[in-house]
């Protein structure tokens, strides 16, 4: 009975991750440690809250004395680290809370680990670090080319740049300690539970509340879309397969500029929910400050190693991910309120 110590287990992929976990396997134990920032959020785990292999812990992945307690109480094997800070315009505001927590906090994480699972002349069989990246520290391509895992990391925003922070403390685990770890470097996910801030949660609440469609610059940016199960599926082949100390890109050729998902979700409300979402609801604002023009992931290594493979595609995901919200309109509602609207006409003024 494997135990795994999920960080970030109520946030978007996090919570995912969860459910793909104790759906696949009724052999393990899953303990959630999340801060509950206004990322997090239980609704998500309502389902699975009585499971008996899954409890929850309210805490601060910085926080020494709280994650020392959970390794000492449990025979922790893999430590899954989502817990993070992670849009992009939060960090340009207020950057520091990135480095907090994305970098210190996974340093605590990984030190804590380390002390747990050390033996004489290594580390005790069968434990691992996997570290949940992004695809945004290898900063932006041009019209052509994709991110291998031997690009050199580039990253341009506060967010990247702690998430590259966290990923070389991660390297730095393996090449000075030899300590089991792996990351996971994936392209943009959608799918359910994501927070109403990134772009295809927000393109759809927006469509449904008959509000603007902010579209930063000329919506010429292009990212790589991935269902969040693929990513899901993926991290569990790494943490089960990859080889230690080894970076896996993730990520299914599915590159789209922002305008042709604005498109996609308007033409999919306006033909089967609504015929009020129009193009018109498109409202043009300021680019995002020093906005990465293109993301593509080279996947090929993850392939050829572990046989991953991407099951949902696009046409089929982005479905799923507008009735997923359509049927969850109250989770959308309770977590739109006050807070986030303010945030919301702070962030997209035109
Ligand atoms: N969303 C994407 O498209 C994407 C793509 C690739 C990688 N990632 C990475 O995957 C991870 C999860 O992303 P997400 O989109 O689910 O993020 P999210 O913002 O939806 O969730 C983050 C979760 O971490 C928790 N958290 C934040 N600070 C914490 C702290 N100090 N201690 C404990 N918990 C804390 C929050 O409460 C929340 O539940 C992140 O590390 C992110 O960098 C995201």
């Amino acid at each position: 009975m494997k135990t795994y110590l999920v960080t970030g287990g109520a946030g978007f992929i996090g919570a995912n991750f969860v459910h793909f976990m104790l759906n696949k396997y009724s052999d393990i134990n899953i303990i959630n440690l999340d801060k509950l920032t206004y990322a997090g959020n239980l609704e998500n785990l309502k389902d699975i809250e009585a499971n008996k292999n899954y409890s929850f812990v309210q805490g601060d992945i910085c926080d020494k004395k709280l994650v020392e307690k959970l390794f000492a109480e449990n025979e922790i094997d893999y430590v899954v680290n989502f817990a993070a800070e992670s849009h992009v315009d939060r960090s340009i505001k207020e950057p520091e809370i990135f480095v907090k927590t994305n970098v210190l906090g996974t340093v605590n994480l990984l030190n804590i680990a380390k002390n747990a699972w050390q033996v004489e002349g290594g580390f005790k069989q069968g434990k691992k670090f996997m570290q949940v990246s992004t695809d945004e520290v290898y900063g932006s391509l041009g019209k052509t080319g994709y991110f291998l895992e031997t690009t050199p990391l580039d990253p341009h925003s506060p967010y990247s740049a702690s998430k590259t922070g966290s990923d070389l403390m991660v390297k730095a685990y393996f090449d000075t300690y030899k300590m089991p770890v792996n990351t996971t470097r994936c392209s943009n996910n959608y799918g359910p539970y994501q927070f109403p801030e990134k772009l295809i949660p927000l393109l759809i609440n927006n469509c449904l509340n008959h509000k603007n469609l902010p579209v930063y610059g000329d919506g010429m940016n292009i990212r790589d879309w991935l269902y969040v199960e693929d990513h899901c599926k993926a991290i569990d082949m790494v943490i089960n397969g990859g080889r230690i100390g080894q970076v896996y890109n993730i990520g299914g050729h599915n590159e789209r500029t922002n305008m042709q998902i604005v498109k996609t979700i308007i033409n999919y409300l306006n033909e089967n929910v609504d015929k009020e979402v129009t193009e018109k609801l498109i409202t043009y604002v300021e680019d995002r400050l020093g906005h990465d023009k293109r993301y593509g992931i080279d996947p090929t290594k993850i392939k050829d190693e572990l046989g991953w493979y991407p099951e949902t595609t696009f046409e089929v995901g982005i479905k799923k991910t507008i009735k997923w919200n359509l049927d969850n309109k109250q989770w959308m509602d309770n977590i739109t309120t006050g807070d986030y609207q303010n945030y919301y006409k702070n962030m997209y003024k035109k």
